[in-house]
């Protein structure tokens, strides 16, 4: 078993470097996969998740190969795949599983798709379902649309779709299937969702219709299939999901002042940053190129003192995946912090309301668990403990940023998944550790 072993720390003066993006990491791998020709991916997250998007394709046809670190090239498969031979393993992969389960829908074989054991228990009905209705065939092994799955492609027809939860997932696994079923396709988002997919199959030749959101972020996207993507260079910028950990951690030391460069600045993934302003922090962004298809820039943060928010409605989905660092962010704000309306934590990797809720629980923190989200007391004094991160990542690193808060040690154990989506957080943590 591997562990994090953590104490209390100083200010933190650093400048680090952010692996790649793991949504687009993903979608590169399976866009270039999908395309006519050759494509070079460059600043690819080698983590576990998006290498499973990697055998995955190459378990297609798809001809990957890598170049250097982070670097892939990839020769496609003009949108027609090879039946695999054996079973496509998933991982602990959920972004791999759904939006794989868009592309398979429209290949004329059967494929199963399998996962580990938290990705067995994560819903698949709801990319089972509009995909069912646009013609292709699934059986979830596992029971009530759980893995392994089945799928079994063929001819689509279009589908008009209007998503029950803001899920970049499902909305891409529906777009991916349009693309081969004739005629418009479209999704209707209830909030602005992550729009890597959209952007990517822009840049990789697909025309889209952009509906413009209303008040409330409900935007409808569509395209007219059949349509082909073409190869293209993609270069991945770096993750703010991962920058989002050190994001808390300077900003609640005094004293620090730290610098990010290169990390993705797309403003369906920029929550944290408007979350953290809110609360009190100071952070600066160099965007590098605000036109680009995938903004980036350089992000600096200085130590503050944070005070408690509200973070609620149609801003959840922006932050879907930095919930358990922001909610450390309330344990170590004054005042109180509320989530609510993000009842999507119960199905992650983990429960992660429960596993936050219990977590600052052993750290000290008064914490009251509802359905939807947490009301953390903060300002009180973190306690060091023993700590389970239940095999999910954020949960292991974000309660490894709690631990540098703490009176006494903290130990989380079982932290070998945090190579699922940011494998040198160890080793940076260790040179914070050591400054
Ligand atoms: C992702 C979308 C989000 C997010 C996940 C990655 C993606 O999930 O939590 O880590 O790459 O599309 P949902 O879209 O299911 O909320």
């Amino acid at each position: 078993m591997h562990t994090f072993t953590v104490h209390h720390c100083g200010p933190i003066r650093a400048t680090i470097t952010i692996p790649g993006d793991k949504s687009m990491s993903h979608r590169s791998a399976m866009f270039a996969s999908l395309a006519e020709g050759r494509s070079t991916i460059t600043g690819f997250l080698e983590s576990e998740d998006c290498l499973s998007t990697v055998n995955a394709m190459r378990a297609l046809g798809a001809h990957i190969e890598r170049s250097g670190t982070g670097t892939f090239v990839v020769k496609g498969k003009g949108g027609h795949f090879t039946a695999p031979a054996t079973d496509v393993d998933c991982g602990n992969s959920g972004t791999t599983m759904r939006l794989l389960s868009g592309i398979l829908a429209a290949q004329p074989f059967s494929s199963r798709l399998t996962g580990d054991a938290s990705l067995s228990k994560r819903p698949m009905g709801r990319v089972i379902k509009p995909l069912t209705e646009m013609g292709a065939r699934f059986n979830s092994e596992g029971g009530e649309g759980k893995p392994p799955l089945v799928v079994e492609g063929g001819k689509l027809i279009p589908l008009h779709y209007e998503m029950p939860v803001a899920s970049a997932q499902v909305k891409s696994a529906i777009l991916l299937a349009g693309l081969s079923a004739e005629g418009e396709t479209s999704v209707v988002e209830p909030a602005a969702c992550r729009d890597h997919t959209e952007r990517m199959l822009q840049e990789f030749g697909i025309s889209l219709d952009l509906g413009k959101a209303d008040v409330n972020g409900r935007r409808r996207i569509a395209l007219k299939g059949p349509q082909q993507l073409k190869a293209r260079d993609f270069a991945v910028p770096g993750d703010i999901s991962s920058a989002a950990f050190w994001l808390v951690a300077a900003s609640a030391k005094a004293g620090s002042d730290v610098t990010m460069p290169g990390v993705g600045l797309n403003p369906t993934r920029t929550g944290v940053i408007a979350v953290l302003r809110r609360m009190g922090a100071t952070i600066e962004t160099a965007p590098v190129d605000p036109d680009a298809a995938e903004p980036l820039g350089a992000v600096r943060v200085l130590g503050s003192e944070l005070h408690g928010t509200v973070i609620e409605g149609a801003e959840i989905p922006n932050v879907i995946d930095e919930l358990p660092i922001l909610a450390v962010a309330g344990a170590l704000a004054q005042g109180t912090t509320i989530i609510r309306d993000a009842k999507e934590l119960r199905v992650k990797e983990t429960d992660r309301i429960a596993a936050v809720a219990g977590n600052l629980r052993a750290m000290g923190v008064p914490v009251t668990e509802t359905e939807d989200g947490i009301v953390i007391e903060g300002g009180h004094p973190l306690k060091g403990a023993q700590l389970e991160c239940f095999h999910d990542h954020r949960i292991a690193m974000a309660f490894a940023i709690a631990g540098l808060f703490a009176e006494g040690e903290t130990v989380i154990n079982h932290v070998e998944c945090v190579a699922t989506s940011y494998p040198t957080f160890g080793s940076t943590l260790e040179s914070v550790l050591a400054a």
